[in-house]
């Protein structure tokens, strides 16, 4: 084996070791989870919110259809919150739906956006782009 034959092997060798070590951290590290778990009511209010199509026209988190406006931090924005939200599923407005919903599902569906909003901001200003790429987002429910 002469000189340059060695030398690519070296070379080789450590760029697959680099790689191995790389992606050993990437996938064992815990620092992008951020998991929910939604209470039962909320899940109800989720199974509310897919079967009467809610999505079509609303966003969260800037995915859905755009008739509507996103909804990611409609619990928490001023002057918003439960009763508001409430009001539009009431008597909805010309391009909104009026739903007869219960006292329980309208409930079910706050509770759905509430815990929705918990979890972050929409649109998110303060990312945060790192020089090695990696994107830091600010989470709501992060301690
Ligand atoms: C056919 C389209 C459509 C569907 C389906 C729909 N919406 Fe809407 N919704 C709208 C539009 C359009 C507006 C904005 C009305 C306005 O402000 O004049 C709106 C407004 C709202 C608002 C107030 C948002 C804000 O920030 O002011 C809430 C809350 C809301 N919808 C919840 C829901 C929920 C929950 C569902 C499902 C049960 C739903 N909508 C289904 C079209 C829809």
């Amino acid at each position: 084996m002469n000189n340059k034959t060695k030398n690519s092997i070296i070379v080789i060798t450590v760029l697959v070791l680099i790689f191995c070590v790389y992606n050993f951290f990437i996938y064992t590290s815990k620092e992008s989870e951020h998991p929910i778990e939604l209470s039962s009511e909320a899940l109800l209010g989720q199974k509310l919110w897919q079967k009467n199509n809610c999505w079509s026209c609303h966003q969260i988190y800037g995915l859905g259809g755009y008739l509507g406006p996103d909804l990611t931090n409609v619990y928490s924005a001023p002057n918003k919150g439960s009763n508001y939200i409430k009001a539009f599923l009431n008597s909805g407005v010309k391009s909104m739906p009026k739903f007869d919903f219960s006292e329980e599902e309208k409930n079910a569906l706050v509770a759905f956006l509430q815990q929705i909003d918990s979890t972050g901001y929409y649109p998110n200003t303060e990312a945060d782009i790192k020089p090695y790429g990696w994107v830091e987002i600010k989470y709501k429910n992060e301690k």
